[in-house]
C-alpha cells in the first residue's frame, strides 16, 4: 500500500491500485452493454450503499458509458464494528418506481445487509434490480443474495481500503489489503 504508517504493517496487500481500476473498467464496460437497450428512455439508477461504496461507485460510475444517476443509502449495523445481531438502520430519501436499478456495494459477508435492502428497494416497484459488488466473501454466506457483478472473490479475512474500513479507519487506502488480527 503507498501510505506509509506504521499501522500498515498490520496490512498485507491484495489489490493494487491498479488491479481494481482494471477490473473497475471492465465491470463498466460489461455493465454498459447489458442496460444499453434498457436505459434508452430512463438513465440507470446507480445506488451506493455508504459509506464502504463510495469509492467503488465514483469509479464505477465513470466506467459505465451511460446516462447514469447516483444516490446513496446508508445501512448502519448497531455499534462500532460489525454485529450479527441482525439489526439494521436504514437511511435514504430514495423513490426508484420504474428505474432500473443496480445497487452497489463494496463487500458482501453474511448477505444480511442486501438482503435487507433488495426488499427495500423491492418495494418502491424499480424496473429491475440488480446487484454490483466490489468485493465477495462467499464462505461467509448466511443470507443469499443474487450477485449478478462481482469485481474480486476474497477469503473469509478482515478487509480494509478502497473505502472499506475496521472501526470507520483505513477507508483512504487505494489498493485493498488484509487486515491482520
Ligand atoms: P453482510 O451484511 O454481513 O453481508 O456485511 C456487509 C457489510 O459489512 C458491508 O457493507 C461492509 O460494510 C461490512 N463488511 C463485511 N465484511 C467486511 C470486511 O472484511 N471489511 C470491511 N467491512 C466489511
Ligand atoms: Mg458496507
Amino acid at each position: 500500500m503507498s501510505q506509509q504508517t506504521s499501522e500498515e504493517a498490520l496490512i498485507t496487500p491484495l489489490f493494487s491500485s491498479e488491479t481494481i481500476q482494471e477490473r473497475v473498467e471492465e465491470m463498466g464496460r460489461e455493465i454498459a452493454k447489458e442496460y444499453r437497450v434498457a436505459t434508452r428512455n430512463s438513465p440507470l439508477a446507480v445506488v451506493a450503499v455508504l459509506k464502504g461504496a463510495f469509492m467503488f461507485a465514483a469509479d464505477l460510475l465513470r466506467a459505465i458509458s451511460l446516462p447514469c444517476t447516483i444516490d446513496f443509502i446508508s445501512a448502519s449495523s448497531y455499534g462500532s464494528e460489525k454485529t450479527s445481531s441482525g439489526k439494521l438502520t436504514l437511511r435514504h430519501t430514495l423513490s426508484l418506481a420504474d428505474r432500473h436499478v443496480l445497487l452497489v456495494e463494496d463487500i458482501i459477508d453474511t448477505g444480511l445487509t442486501m438482503q435487507v435492502l433488495t426488499r427495500e428497494v423491492m418495494e418502491m416497484k424499480p424496473a429491475s434490480l440488480k446487484i454490483c459488488t466490489l468485493l465477495d466473501k462467499p464462505h461467509a454466506r448466511k443470507h443469499p443474495v443474487e450477485i449478478a457483478y462481482t469485481g474480486f472473490m476474497v477469503p473469509d479475512t478482515f478487509i480494509v481500503g478502497y473505502g472499506t474500513d475496521y472501526n470507520e479507519r483505513y477507508r483512504e487506502l487505494p489498493a485493498i489489503g488484509v487486515l491482520r488480527s
